[in-house]
């Protein structure tokens, strides 16, 4: 038998809320997904701000380990969220009428916040424009939304970092430098990030650089986006060592990672004893090393 309490019962009566017409009630509920949008709109912006802000931290090499641990901890949620929605985006070749948008973007990037009036002239005239040969397949390329506005750029060709080369120069230099392509900058607006912009712009850079004959496409990084172009097959050292037949080629990078992937089935890398990176050979013709087990006395390379 059921029993209950004793006393006066107090019961509260309310007016079920019914909506008075079927347009209201659709009214409402377009209203309040509207409200939770904007709302879910404002948090992914915070949230893309704190990531932001962490990998700040960490490639600024924050001098307390706490800092670090939370920047840390704070990358792994994020990278660990599984739920973002990915799209197809449309990448194309940027043009003239795209300038401010990807001024704007490139912003994004460490070292491109102020890129003063010079920076943005050389900017807007790599758009697919430069007559001079050694550009001749330079990539500008955006990501645009529905409305055919950038929200994702990525400018590429000649790799810059090779241009100040080392002093020890090998013949082959000028070969090697038409052969690589070099991806110089790539940003996605925040409020697009992790749904497959970065990766649709990469990927149509690399199709755009085998096409024209490059065999080896490289970039720099800061340390901690490793796992970002790990993911995307690169190869992350901080050393880049071609084989160049009877000299190699070698630059080392302190702050900041070489990220590369080859464009070309003859493009190889080998492990060597002695050498901090994987040797990479077939970049130039005719340029693979014999099979078998090499090492480098810091001089010279052993087979
Ligand atoms: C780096 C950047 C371009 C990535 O763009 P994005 O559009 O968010 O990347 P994508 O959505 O294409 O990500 C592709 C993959 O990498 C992963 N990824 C994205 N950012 C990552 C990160 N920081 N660390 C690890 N993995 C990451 C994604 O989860 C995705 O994997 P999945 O397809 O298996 O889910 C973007 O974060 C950015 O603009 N950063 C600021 C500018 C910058 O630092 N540029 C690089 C230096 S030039």
């Amino acid at each position: 038998m059921l029993r209950y309490p004793a006393g006066p019962f107090r019961t509260r009566s309310r007016e079920p809320r019914v909506p008075d017409s079927p347009v209201t009630f659709t009214a409402a509920v377009v209203q309040a997904l509207e409200r939770h949008r904007a709302q879910l709109a404002d948090a992914e912006e915070r949230a893309a701000r704190v990531v932001e802000l962490a990998r700040r931290t960490l490639s600024a090499g924050a001098p307390h380990d706490g800092a670090r641990r939370l920047a840390e901890s704070i990358l792994h949620t994020y990278d660990s969220d599984s739920c973002r929605p990915k799209r197809a985006y449309v990448v194309r070749d940027a043009r003239p009428e795209d300038g401010d948008t990807v001024i704007e973007l490139l912003g994004y990037i460490e070292g491109f916040e102020d890129l003063g009036d010079e920076g943005a002239r050389m900017v807007r005239e790599s758009f697919g424009r430069c007559p001079c040969p050694h550009h001749a397949d330079a990539a500008a390329l955006v990501a645009v939304d529905d409305a055919d506005r950038p929200i994702g750029v990525l400018l590429g060709g000649a790799p810059v970092w090779m241009l100040d080369g080392p002093d020890n120069t090998p013949p082959h230099w000028l070969g090697l430098t038409r052969r690589i392509a070099h991806i110089s900058a790539v940003a996605v607006d925040p409020e697009h990030r992790r749904a497959g912009a970065g990766r649709a712009l990469i990927e149509r850079a690399e199709h755009h650089f085998r096409t024209s004959g490059r065999r080896l496409v490289t970039l720099l990084h800061a340390p901690d986006l490793a796992p970002y172009y790990d993911a995307l097959g690169y190869s992350v050292q901080s050393h880049f060592v071609a084989f160049l037949g009877q000299a190699l080629y070698r630059e080392d990078f302190h702050d900041i990672r070489m990220a590369f992937k080859p464009l070309d089935p003859r493009v190889r890398q080998t492990p060597v004893m002695g050498l901090p990176a994987p040797m990479i050979s077939g970049i130039l013709e005719d340029n693979a090393p014999p099979a078998g087990h090499w090492w480098f006395d810091g001089e010279r390379l052993h087979h």
